[in-house]
């Protein structure tokens, strides 16, 4: 959750810290920090709040960035979990004699036992954080090899970690190591950088190593040597990054929700490209590795996610469901691993993470591979844990999604569940001339998301309306039933605003007694089966003076006259309705959150990729 950034090379290293920190920005950002070694000595600047207090801070010490010799350092902004975010608690941490840094992501589980210990040797803690106990234990564990030191804390750590440090001993040298928390080394001529994210170093270079738990690796500008904790030497491949750095650029839009709001139609439509087969009328999965037979040996999908994702994954399950005829659960990551699922041969575990780097849905995956299942991902973030680990599935290609409330992995993970669905279901029951009917529906999803987004000013006029409210309820059915648990989390994340997403059906075994005249109800009534039924639960919301918001089918005045608002949607199938929907809802939130004056891309406490569990 939080971001790491390092550099050795020849030149000076600061800039490169801060640049790759404000590309990290939208991690966590609570506080942030540098340490760099300069003329043999350790140099730290921290400070709270986001990046550019940072820079401040930065340019006070050096006032001629040129002239620094500075070429090894590290860098660090924090999404607090133990402390406050304040400077102390802020990275990197010194050990007691000030010869050594860290900077590190995840959590020490047994931090507490650790710095007992340390104390009782007379180590003087500064910070309320785990992550200083692995300052003071290099320092203990150090006998002039900054590697065996790095290695040995590392046994002594119960946990998460990903963590890189630097000595004055050794004025080239980084020395890191990864358990569960994403560590990458960019691989620069006569440079190296690492990163927890590649969006810090892409700009740098496009030839990256990405290393796996118990890795730990000692780099300088011109050697990267890798070992696991064993010491053992191992060999990691270079990999070659298409990271586009213009796409994690607002490019004129306000912010990057918006942004990635609107590049929903080119991200879904790099979703499905090349994924048809228009001669049997099915899709192509190769990354998924299954012949014609395993397809059919798969008996039951169990889906394990979290937040986003589990939405777009509950909307799957109609689809393997109904397209396919696969009894299909989906599953809290959180949860997974905890209750001893059933997994058998014949179960396919699907991990769905845009991150590809969440905690829970990575143990959730561990979990499955234990239990025997086939286990496949859908990821956005290519080489990311959860891909590596699971070593099939689907990319979305959606390009980087920098703004923390997800909008496009959404659209892009239901579209992908859908290619799946057809997969599964033409080797199974469905026709031909059904397989044939849902490409051609699946093809224009992209012109069906530009027509919603044409109507972006209007969708505006009405969430300025209701931008006083504080409490919000979304209701659907079928697969709308998912999508207004994502409209309902997309609003309370952005804007702050209560808001709880409900089966229309449900709302009268409960909630319905918190309607009132000021509580709006957004329902989800387009024209699909089930719109009679939804028809009736607005009725419920009117008598109970709860003002009504619908998404409906252009021209369905049926609805229009029932409600006080309309975000219409182009007519589509019931399959497909999730998409244009869930586009209008995040419209619907974005701009809402934008009347009230939120931190739209960084809303308070909340990070993009959750690696802590
Ligand atoms: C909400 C949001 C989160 C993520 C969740 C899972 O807008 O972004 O709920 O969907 O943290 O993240 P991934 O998909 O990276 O596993």
């Amino acid at each position: 959750m939080c971001g790491i950034v390092g550099y050795t090379g020849k030149r000076c290293s600061i800039t490169t810290l801060l640049d790759g920190l404000a590309r990290l920005e939208y991690r966590g950002y609570d506080s942030a920090g540098l340490a760099v070694l300069e003329d043999g000595q350790l140099k730290l600047v921290k400070s709270v709040g986001k990046v550019k207090n940072l820079k401040k801070n930065v340019a006070a010490t050096w006032p001629n960035p040129e002239k620094c010799t500075a070429s090894t350092g590290i860098a660090h902004t924090r999404w607090a979990t133990h402390g406050e975010p304040t400077e102390a608690n802020a990275h990197p941490h010194l050990d007691g004699s000030g010869k050594f840094a860290i900077v590190h992501n995840g959590i020490i589980d047994n931090y507490l036992d650790l710095r007992k210990h340390l104390q009782e040797q007379g180590c003087v803690f500064k910070s309320e954080t785990d992550s200083e106990v692995l300052a003071h234990l290099i320092h203990q564990c150090y006998e002039g090899d900054l590697l065996h030191a790095a290695a040995a804390a590392s046994k002594k750590l119960k946990g998460t970690f990903g963590f890189a440090v630097i000595c004055t001993d050794k004025p080239e040298e980084i020395a890191v190591a990864r358990r569960g928390s994403p560590l990458v080394i960019g691989v620069g001529n006569n440079e190296t950088l690492i990163a927890s994210d590649i969006a810090a170093i892409a700009a740098y270079t496009k030839r990256v190593i990405f290393l796996n738990d118990d890795d730990l690796a000692l780099i300088t500008p011109d050697k990267i040597d890798i070992r696991n904790i064993e010491n053992v030497p191992v060999s990691r491949e270079i990999a070659k990054i298409d990271w586009d750095v213009a796409a994690a650029e607002k490019n004129g839009y306000e912010h990057f929700m918006l942004k990635e709001i609107f590049e929903q139609p080119e991200a879904v439509a790099n979703t499905i490209r090349g994924r048809f087969d228009n001669k049997v009328f099915t899709s192509i999965m190769s990354g998924l590795n299954m012949s014609p037979d395993e397809l059919a040996s798969v008996k039951r999908i169990v889906i394990a996610a979290c937040g986003t994702s589990m939405n777009a994954g509950m909307v799957g399950e109609y689809y393997f469901e109904d397209i396919a005829g696969i009894p299909t659960e989906v599953e809290q990551a959180a949860e997974f691993r905890y209750r001893n699922p059933i997994i058998e041969d014949n179960t396919m575990v699907l991990a769905i993470s845009q991150s590809g780097e969440t905690a829970d849905t990575l143990a959730a995956v561990r979990e499955a591979k234990n239990k025997g299942g086939i286990v496949a991902a859908i990821n956005n973030v290519v080489g990311s844990t959860i891909a590596r680990e699971t070593g099939r599935g689907i990319y979305l290609h959606a390009g980087p999604e920098i703004g923390v409330a997800s909008t496009k992995a959404f659209t892009c993970q239901v579209t992908a569940l859908l290619l799946m669905a057809l997969l599964f279901g033409r080797n199974r029951r469905l026709e031909r001339h059904e397989g044939k009917n849902l490409i051609n529906d699946i093809k224009n999803i992209p012109e069906l998301i530009k027509q919603v987004l044409a109507r972006a000013g209007e969708i505006e006029k009405i969430a300025k309306k209701y931008a006083k409210a504080e409490n919000f309820f979304f209701i659907g059915r079928g697969c709308l039933y998912p999508t207004a648990l994502e409209g309902a989390l997309k609003l309370k994340e952005i804007s702050y605003i209560h808001a709880e997403g409900y089966h229309a059906a449900e709302l009268k075994h409960g909630p319905i007694a918190l309607l009132e005249e000021n509580v709006p109800v957004l329902a989800l009534a387009n024209d699909i089966p089930g719109k009679d039924k939804i028809i009736a639960n607005i009725q419920e919301c009117k008598a109970r003076k709860s003002p009504v918001i619908a998404t409906a089918t252009v021209g369905d005045t049926e609805i229009s006259e029932l409600t006080d608002d309309i975000l219409w949607i182009p007519h589509c199938s019931s399959f497909i309705a999730p998409i244009p929907t869930v586009v209008a809802l995040q419209l619907f939130s974005y701009y809402i959150a934008k009347e009230r004056g939120c931190e739209i891309d960084q809303p308070r406490n909340l990070a993009k990729s959750v690696t802590v569990e």
